[in-house]
């Protein structure tokens, strides 16, 4: 509901953020099930940049418990502001967007903490406690400064969700060299209709379209085997 609505009021200069709701849609199910199908066999963590309310970090959790190899769930966020757009972030649209703000949005890692422990896969799958505490490693703060935490191997899975170029940017060159061969690189903002800035920079990252970057035929995001093109 809320993306149809917020193609209306995009036209007059507002948008309405996601209001999280803490069952999952059978589109995003689908569509971390494929990517996780993809990696059954590529040992390596899962990491994610852009957590916001954690839906999609809680569904790869969840989809990855109890595979073939034992896996951390990593998740960078901010959990507050934003650093200003850039050039490279410049609307298609020239007018400014006006955030409408719904109340639940991710406060703090605490919040997020919180979220995860209560968003369900139906009928009755969720995050425990103990797997939360076992498998989930969350870091604050802002592209690149923290990247340097990261202590796992070779990444199974990148998952990009952010805002802005050069966050994508920062990303793709840290994290992008430790994705494993056979592992998957996913961008949810890549063509989007106000993702100027993530578009620009997965392309510039791969010196154009990456080869093999593809749609998923069940959300908007576009994602790529690495070594497979
Ligand atoms: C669209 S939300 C992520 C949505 C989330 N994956 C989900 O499924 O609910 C984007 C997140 O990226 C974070 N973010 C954007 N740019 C960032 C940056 N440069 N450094 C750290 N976090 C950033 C924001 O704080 C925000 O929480």
């Amino acid at each position: 509901m809320t993306p149809l609505l917020n193609r209306a009021l995009f036209q007059l200069g507002l948008e309405l953020k996601r209001l999280p709701t803490f069952d999952t849609d059978d589109a995003s199910l689908l569509y971390y099930r494929g990517l996780v199908e993809l990696i059954a066999d590529v040992p390596g963590d899962i990491v994610e940049c852009g957590v916001g309310n954690g839906k999609s970090l809680f569904l790869l959790g969840l989809l990855t418990e109890g595979g073939k190899h034992t896996r951390r769930v990593w998740g960078f966020d901010s959990f507050e502001g934003l650093p200003p757009a850039q050039p490279e972030d410049e609307k298609a649209s020239k007018q400014p967007i006006r955030k409408v703000r719904a109340k639940k949005t991710t406060r703090s890692e605490a919040h997020l903490r919180w979220m995860i422990l209560r968003y369900r896969l139906r009928p009755r799958r969720r995050i425990s406690r103990r797997q939360l505490q076992q498998r989930f490693v969350f870091v604050k703060g802002l592209s690149p400064a923290t990247f340097s935490t990261y202590a796992g191997g070779p990444i199974a899975l990148l998952h990009l969700n952010l805002h802005r170029y050069q966050a994508h940017r920062e990303c793709l060159e840290y994290f992008e060299p430790k994705v494993a061969d056979g592992g998957v690189v996913v961008c949810d903002r890549y063509r989007g209709f106000k993702s100027i800035g993530a578009t620009r920079a997965v392309d510039d990252y791969y010196g154009g379209p990456p080869p093999g970057f593809r749609k998923s035929e069940h959300a908007r995001g576009w994602f790529l085997v690495k070594g497979a093109s």
